[in-house]
């Protein structure tokens, strides 16, 4: 039975009269003012305490099949989800891969259409909003095609996805897609993911470019977070995402420089060092080696 306040007989509550009330604000930039579950869910991605994210994609499967590295997920990318701040897939293979005892964030694939045979920018919304809650996911990711041949068929899936995800609470995140037709720059990646932040996105994934990337980042006031691109060398993958990370980059969504990797378990802790730790290539790229050595036995 409850404590009846007028009856209890106690003199003994303590209300610390003396003392505020503490807010807790919520400082993961540009998203102060989001409602309460969906900060929940960033905390999902982005470790509170770095503030920072390392997640791990394997979603190329939706327009390539079955992708080097990805050819058997449950061999290749399960014994790596531990080292995984989130995981950025499809509904496909969460449902039928992934343990459902992972506990990390979880960013579904919510746009598709063409595969590698046809036009990749004609995409539309491949997922319903009620299925990526009911997968628990953290976000939606959407692919936008800024300049490209479906620019506003792309913008429209993101900005449908963003009005669902509000009304859910469940972030989006927004990637700039680069073809073939669309320059890698920093002026073309200041358009577009500030086009994708005013529109909405909770955060976005780019390209890094090697010069004036911290203007991408300063111009864009929501979380970016850089993809990896092709399989570069690990100490070369391991200063693109420090580059990035002093620059201004609150995370890394790579996939092919993890699972294309050498020894890919040692390559995703060696990015947590560059990205949670801030420390520096050739260092990381030491304990990358350690890693991979022991591993080896
Ligand atoms: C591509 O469209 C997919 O969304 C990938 O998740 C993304 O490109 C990141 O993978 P990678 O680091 O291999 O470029």
């Amino acid at each position: 039975m409850a404590e009846a306040e007028s009856s209890s007989g106690r003199g003994d509550k303590e209300f610390f009269l003396d003392r505020p009330v503490q807010g807790s604000p919520y400082t993961l930039k540009g998203s102060h003012s989001l409602d309460w579950g969906l900060q929940n869910r960033l905390n999902q991605i982005f470790d509170p305490k770095s503030g920072r994210t390392v997640m791990l994609a394997f979603d190329h499967g939706y327009f390539q099949g079955p992708t080097t590295g990805l050819e058997r997920i449950d061999v290749t990318i399960n014994p790596l989800l531990e080292w995984a701040d989130t995981i950025m897939l499809t509904r496909g293979i969460l449902r039928s891969t992934i343990p459902s005892t992972y506990r990390g964030g979880i960013v579904l694939r919510a746009s598709a259409g063409p595969s590698i045979l046809s036009e990749l920018s004609n995409e539309q919304i491949a997922l319903d909003i009620e299925e990526a809650i009911r997968l628990n996911a953290s976000a939606v990711a959407v692919q936008v095609f800024v300049g490209g041949k479906m620019e506003t068929q792309s913008i429209h899936n993101m900005t449908r996805l963003i009005d669902l995800g509000n009304r859910y609470g469940i972030a989006t995140l927004g990637v700039t897609a680069v073809g073939k037709e669309l320059t890698r720059d920093a002026q073309y990646m200041r358009l577009a993911t500030r086009i994708l932040a005013e529109l909405g996105a909770t955060y976005v994934k780019t390209y890094y470019v090697e010069k004036g990337f911290e203007t991408v980042t300063a111009s864009c006031p929501v979380p970016i977070v850089i993809a990896g691109g092709k399989k570069l060398e690990e100490l070369d993958a391991l200063t693109m995402a420090y580059r990035a990370i002093q620059e201004g980059a609150l995370g890394v969504d790579m996939g092919r420089n993890i699972f294309q990797s050498e020894s890919p378990v040692a390559m995703i802790q060696a990015l947590r060092e560059v990205v949670h730790e801030n420390e520096e290539p050739r260092h990381a790229y030491d304990f990358y080696q350690t890693i991979k050595s022991r591993f080896e036995v």
